[in-house]
């Protein structure tokens, strides 16, 4: 599929009237964030002929589970036409594209964020980019701190809502219809259906996954006693400084989610000790490997087999004829992920 393919061709059948209206003159332009981010498309599926359909998000120490792709090719994001560059420690910063078992899959090592300095649209262009590429499902992690008492150091956390409290948005400006809709519905943003099978395979595995409500913060300073009692408040299970852009581009852009929050921290003044950065990094360096290998497990076997991962309404990604072939994305001859493969599936 060519990124750069007409959007309405493609979607006759499955685009609402209100995502063919005509797009905003001015996110249309050539320069616009739909066009760019169909270049850094162009660009990566010209790279290889893996067709990936699922994005992995892997922060701050995980992002060497992608290093275990079977047939990957990497591409440092400084190569990819208007990616942003990680400046944060723990992030490689490239793609690697590979298979995962069978499964194509496209992996970040590494995000960036807006304590770098980045604008929400920039945290949120891969993102963008994958819709580009035809990816129909994100799973995005992150290192978190735990607001919720049982939610200790090492749990992995299966995020069911967030609290968007960093004060901005990706699609603030002009709205480009070719991607989504002005007021996009954030309603079911973490899919209800990956949520339920992550969360009762982990069960079934007995790593006792739960579910909670992602707070996403500007940083990069840890928060106050007082903010984490507040954010408690409010319904906040989790505290970190990622995902939320993503998540929001990635529902505007018609793409699945799943989030997943590996603690690595009890959030501030809830133990009584300071937070410090290299220990967060250390533990989700070493928690991961461990839970991740549960958790890839638990996501190999429900994923794959998903119906959720069915194309969605994407209005400028064709699915493959394979794709679309079948009720799910993947035929079902397919075998599931190894489950040392996705190894690490929580980072910042
Ligand atoms: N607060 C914000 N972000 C985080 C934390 C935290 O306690 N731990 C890991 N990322």
């Amino acid at each position: 599929m060519s990124a750069r393919k007409s959007p309405r061709k493609n979607t006759a059948n499955t685009v609402s009237p209100a995502r063919i209206a005509a797009p905003n003159p001015t996110s249309s332009s050539p320069d616009g964030e739909f066009e760019r981010a169909g270049q850094a498309a162009d660009f990566i599926l010209s790279r290889t002929s893996v067709r990936p359909r699922i994005a992995l998000v892997l922060g701050s120490g995980l992002g060497a589970f992608a290093d275990e792709f079977a047939s990957a090719t990497k591409i440092p994001y400084a190569k990819i036409p208007r990616f942003p560059q990680s400046t944060a420690i723990g992030h490689a910063g490239q793609l690697v594209i590979g298979k995962v078992g069978t499964i194509p899959v496209v992996g970040m090592q590494g995000r960036v964020h807006l304590y770098e300095g980045y604008s929400s649209k920039e945290v949120a262009f891969p993102i963008r980019v994958f819709a580009r590429m035809g990816v129909k499902a994100v799973i995005l992690t992150n290192a978190a701190g735990g607001i919720k008492r049982e939610f200790v150091q090492g749990r992995l956390v299966v995020i069911s809502d967030h609290i968007n409290l960093q004060g901005v948005n990706p699609l603030i400006g002009p709205n480009d219809e070719r991607f989504g809709l002005r007021f996009h519905d954030m309603t079911s943003a973490y899919d209800r259906r990956f949520r339920e099978m992550t969360v009762a395979e982990g069960n079934r595995m007995g790593i006792g996954m739960h579910e909670g409500v992602y707070a996403g913060l500007l940083g990069p300073s840890y928060e106050t006693p007082a903010e984490i009692r507040y954010l408690q408040a409010i319904g906040a299970d989790l505290v970190g400084m990622s995902t939320v852009p993503e998540v929001i581009a990635a529902r505007h852009s018609g793409i699945r989610v799943l989030g997943i929050s590996c603690v690595t921290n009890a959030a501030a003044g809830i133990l009584d000790r300071p937070l410090n950065h290299l220990e967060v990094l250390e533990l989700a360096r070493r928690f991961v490997p461990l839970r991740g290998k549960s958790l890839a497990a638990a996501t190999s076997r429900t994923l794959p087999t998903a119906s959720p991962f069915a194309p969605s309404a994407s209005p400028f990604s064709k699915p493959s004829a394979k794709a679309s072939a079948g009720s799910t994305l993947f035929p079902s001859s397919l075998t599931p992920m190894p489950s040392r493969l996705p190894a690490a599936l929580a980072a910042n």
